[in-house]
């Protein structure tokens, strides 16, 4: 199978974007799968730190490898906004496809330099890295009830983009261009700031661009964000909320009910339901 790097360099030059689905529990993943099997859509399985210490890192690669050879779909797993050189290098070693350093929070120069060691311990191994510059804030637990703010300092600076790029030749680079983790309550998040985007491009060339906080984004811009160059879109939230009200909404209706397989079929629809929805909007079906 051809590898993580090669399958987003295909969506750059044919202009559609792999959704990276985040999950923390087998159902959840269930639901990611068989849409994406039907559909022939490529796809990243993304587990954040605190997913992948819930699943299990070896665990996730053994799931993924069971599923890559079931659907022969490719199928990658990324460890989503690391923090700490020494936790990507177990997810590395584990078997993860690709890492994220998240290094956004700090100065540029610190984030460089610790993206930079992972970067090369990554290519021994030949696992792909994404950085980041620019700061997304809040987490994908959140409805928002007012109105979120970007601050403007927050959003990447092409300047930085480039300098990071350069450095630390880091495959992908997610970028703060209005986007933001969780989702306003009205479901639909306030528009991307392109021209943040189109200025980056302006600066770095073909990079491989990365959106998180995919969920609430108008759809719109999301197309217009993979024209500019963005190969893969982000999405937690949307799939927690469904995922969990469905659940919760299972076991209020039908107290009585134990069965596990019973009670979380319409949980699995749901995320069905939902990733059918993206693909569609990534243009990534039988993209495979
Ligand atoms: O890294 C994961 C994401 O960026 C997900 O963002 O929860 O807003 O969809 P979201
Ligand atoms: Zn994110």
């Amino acid at each position: 199978m051809k590898n993580a790097k090669y399958y987003l360099e295909k969506a750059q030059k044919e202009k559609f974007g792999i959704g990276q689905f985040n999950f923390s529990d087998f159902s959840q993943l269930r639901g990611i799968i068989n849409k994406c099997a039907e559909l022939k859509s490529p796809v990243i399985l993304g587990t954040s730190e605190g997913e992948s210490k819930f699943v299990g890192l070896q665990e996730a690669v053994a799931i993924r490898d069971v599923l890559r050879k079931k659907t022969g779909l490719p199928i990658f797993l990324n460890l989503d906004h690391g923090k700490s050189l020494e936790y990507l290098k177990q997810a590395i070693d584990a078997g993860y496809d690709m890492v994220h350093f998240d290094g956004s929070k700090l100065p540029l120069e610190e984030n460089i330099k610790i993206t930079k060691e992972v970067v090369k311990y990554a290519k021994r191994h030949g696992v792909t890295v994404e950085g980041e510059v620019g700061r997304i804030g809040t987490d994908s637990s959140k409805l928002y009830t007012e109105k979120f703010e970007i601050k403007e300092e927050d959003l990447t600076k092409p300047e930085d983009a480039k300098r990071f790029l350069k450095e630390t030749k880091a495959d992908l680079l997610a970028v703060s261009i209005g986007n933001f983790h969780g989702i306003e309550i009205s479901g639909i998040d306030p528009n991307l700031r392109l021209e943040v985007l189109r200025a980056i491009k302006d600066e770095v060339g073909n990079a491989l661009f990365v959106l998180h906080g995919g969920s609430g984004t108008p759809s719109d811009d999301i197309k217009e964000a993979i024209q500019l160059g963005v190969v893969k879109i982000n999405i937690n939230t949307e799939l927690r909320l469904a995922f969990s009200g469905n659940v919760r909404r299972a076991l209020n209706n039908h107290v009585e009910e134990i069965v596990p397989y019973k009670y979380l079929t319409d949980a699995i629809y749901s995320v069905e339901k939902l990733v059918g929805l993206k693909i569609d909007i990534f243009g990534s079906a039988n993209k495979a």
